[in-house]
């Protein structure tokens, strides 16, 4: 786990021979979309066995050398975070519950037998990078600088052990939404493939597991979805989560149920600022399992009235149908319900620091 006695690593900064020029930057974080563009630097910090954490650098954005025996290239040994800095009212910048992230990435190190990344440097590396490239704010509706920090094992080395080399990089997108129109409800394609079992690692935030999900979710584009869902490996019937978004069903009784996590479910810090948020305003939250020949039951009753969809980058979005082998059902009328409206705007309220933050989640920088 985080080693938080280790003594704080210094960050160099590195020069910069050419960052892009403020016209250019202005034209392309005028249309961001998600994850198409990059900003001018990146953090990168080294490790090393009997060495630990060492050489933490903010430079330039560039291609790294790998060589082609790093271990990350033949057993993915990798894991990443999402997380966004917003702008505030006052045109300062805000992170929201960074340390949630750092803590989660140790966890998802810890099952992919990686190195801790002491929970401070994480957040100070994301601090660094956000004022180095705080210009590439993206003015769009919903915009944001979504910040990907991520761990590679970089040892050339063909055993199959932990690598002994480690990076850890961050770097940072300017960000619009993350459905390419902006879906005010997307479509579900419950999909026959498994994406975590018992045991296994669903609930680190690895590249192979969003590798896995490839597949079955272009299988749900082929379809004319938006998203796959994911059914229990041993039973094909409890709902897990989507392709890279956890899930909320709400009742006409004022009850609001999310899968539980045991384990093959992302841990999603979303996920758990809506449960507070939605106990707060009220609702009877429960992690409990729910079942699809249920969720189609209840849909068709009216005693289910929304559903939605959430996670760092999809914010909170409304599921309109659902569609699998046996034929589709819609939720509600199909489009955004009022219960996923508030808690979106409550949530992106308080992120962006138009609303009180009850819980202190924001981190101003
Ligand atoms: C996020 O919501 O930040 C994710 O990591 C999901 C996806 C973009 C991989």
């Amino acid at each position: 786990m985080a080693t938080l006695a280790e003594p704080a690593i210094q960050f160099t900064r590195l020069p910069h021979p050419a960052p892009v020029a403020a016209d250019v930057r202005a034209a392309v974080v005028a249309d961001p979309g998600f994850g198409k563009i990059f900003t001018d630097h990146m953090v990168v910090i080294d490790w090393e066995e009997g060495k630990g954490w060492h050489n933490a650098t903010i430079g330039p954005r560039e291609a790294i050398s790998l060589d082609p025996a790093a271990a990350v290239l033949h057993y993915a040994q990798e894991i990443f975070e999402g997380l966004k800095a917003y702008r505030l009212a006052d045109d300062s910048m805000a992170l929201f519950r960074p340390e949630a992230n750092a803590r989660r990435f140790n966890q998802s190190a810890e099952r992919l037998a990686m190195p801790a990344l002491p929970e401070d440097t994480f957040v100070e590396a994301i601090k660094q990078l956000v004022a180095a490239d705080k210009d590439w704010f993206p003015e769009v509706e919903g915009g944001s600088l979504y910040l990907r920090p991520f761990m590679i094992a970089t040892e050339a080395f063909l055993g199959v052990r932990p690598a002994k080399q480690y990076k850890f990089i961050v770097i940072a997108s300017p960000a619009g939404n993350y459905f390419k129109s902006g879906a005010p409800a997307v479509s579900i394609w419950v999909s026959d493939y498994t994406r975590a079992a018992p045991g296994g690692t669903g609930a680190a935030k690895c590249g192979g597991n969003y590798a896995a999900s490839l597949v079955p979710t272009a299988e749900a584009f082929a379809r004319g979805h938006d998203q796959v869902l994911f059914l229990d490996a041993a039973e094909h019937r409890w709902i897990e989560e989507l392709g890279g978004m956890n899930l909320f069903f709400a009742f006409d009784d004022g009850r609001l149920i999310t899968p539980p996590l045991g384990g093959t479910i992302l841990p999603g810090i979303t996920r758990d600022s809506l449960i507070t948020l939605a106990r707060d305003e009220g609702l009877t939250v429960s992690e409990e399992p729910y079942s699809l020949d249920a969720w189609k039951a209840d849909a068709e009753s009216g005693k289910l009235i929304e559903t939605f969809a959430c996670g760092t980058a999809a914010v909170v979005t409304a599921v309109g149908t659902v569609a699998d082998r046996n034929g589709t059902f819609t939720i509600g009328s199909g489009g955004p319900g009022q219960l996923t409206g508030k808690l979106k705007d409550r949530l992106v309220e308080i992120q962006r620091g138009s609303a009180p933050d009850p819980h202190g989640w924001v981190v101003k920088l």
